[in-house]
């Protein structure tokens, strides 16, 4: 297990050697990508940041940037439009950055709600909403942005993807019906267990591979970001349920901001994870192969210790990862 003091004593050893040079963040304008941002550019470190955000976002988000600039004035922060839940318009967003970027450090994914209390909604592509901004589109990003992560031998690019690493349950996924589109398969609890096994799944194979870059599947457990909000009908039951039960609790049990801020900062930079960054002297992480000091795909928890569900992945990878990474393949096919 990793203490806070570890991991306080890790990101005070964040300079321009150990920090990310160039870090493309899709869900830095809200929540946890916000806050892990921020952790970064106030380290001082020199860094290119590409922060993908959407167009209704970008005149809320330019104080933020602001403030980031005059914070580090040695952190570019580049803003990157686009409707990212749209996988034509990630591709186009990853090209516009492979344009610019041979090399990419970190990747840090976080789009995306839980759609609990939500009718399904699909976009123009055809694919529910919270499918995409969770599923597809980050494992869109990754397909992409590939080459650049691994561009540098020495030094692995780094992956991360913010839901439920760690949760995922065998019995629970659907393979018959992966996009839960048959009447009765789709509902909050469902889609959300569905969705993050799915990152593990599609993860695990991306990691096994890509052994030179580091891939983290993370479980924030309840930060106050607002995000409960997200997923909820406007005048219904549960928008009342939301505001007067279930976000007031949450407000209370929640992991601080600035603790949770500096938990993914060091899930971004530690080489407890593998990889490069931080030296980390004690004891490894773990990824889901079991092995200790090596790179491969890691389950995190809310404390940044791994969790790497060893009874559950092994199920999971020899009989559900080859029916779920073909019928992955058979939607990003288009788009890659
Ligand atoms: N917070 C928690 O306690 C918690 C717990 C478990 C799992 N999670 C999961 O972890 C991830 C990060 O959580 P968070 O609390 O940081 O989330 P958040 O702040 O609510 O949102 C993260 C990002 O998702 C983007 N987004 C939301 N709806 C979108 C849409 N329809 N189209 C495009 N972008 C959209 C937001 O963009 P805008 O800023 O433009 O709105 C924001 O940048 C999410 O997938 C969440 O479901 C969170």
């Amino acid at each position: 297990m990793v203490s806070h003091a570890d991991i306080l004593a890790s990101n005070a050893l964040l300079n321009d050697a150990t920090a990310p040079r160039v870090a493309v963040f899709v869900g830095g304008t809200s929540g946890i990508g916000k806050l892990t941002l921020h952790a970064l550019v106030a380290t001082g470190a020199s860094a290119r940041i590409y922060m993908v955000g959407r167009k209704s976002s970008a005149e809320r988000t330019q104080p933020f940037i602001d403030e980031l600039r005059a914070l580090n004035p040695r952190a570019d922060i580049l803003w990157t439009e686009g409707e990212y839940s749209l996988l034509s318009e990630t591709r186009r967003i990853c090209n516009e950055i492979l344009l610019k970027e041979p090399r990419i450090d970190l990747l840090f994914l976080t789009a995306g709600y839980a759609p609990m209390f939500s009718d399904r909604a699909e976009t123009e592509e055809g694919i529910e909403i919270t499918q995409s901004l969770a599923y597809y589109s980050r494992i869109l990003f990754v397909k992409h942005l590939l080459p650049a992560l691994k561009a540098k031998a020495d030094a692995p690019g780094r992956v991360i993807s913010v839901l439920g690493g760690g949760l995922e349950i065998a019995s629970a996924i659907n393979l018959d019906d992966i996009d839960l589109k048959k009447p009765g398969n789709f509902g909050g609890p469902k889609a959300q267990t569905q969705y993050l096994c799915l990152n593990t799944v599609a993860l695990d194979k991306l990691a096994e591979e890509n052994p030179d870059v580091v891939f983290l599947h993370s479980w924030p457990g309840w930060v106050n970001t607002g995000n409960v909000h997200r997923g909820v009908k406007e005048g219904s039951v549960w928008a009342w349920f939301v505001k007067w039960l279930l976000a007031p609790l949450i407000g209370v049990v929640s992991i601080r901001d600035e603790v949770a801020k500096q938990r993914y900062l060091f899930e971004a930079t530690s080489a407890y994870f593998g990889g490069s960054g931080v030296a980390w002297k004690g004891k490894p992480g773990v990824n889901v192969k079991g092995e200790e000091g090596k790179n491969g795909l890691f389950l995190v928890n809310f404390r940044a210790s791994c969790t790497p569900n060893l009874k559950v992945i092994p199920v999971l990878r020899e009989k559900a990862r080859e029916k779920i990474w073909e019928h992955t393949m058979e939607v990003l096919g288009p788009y890659l």
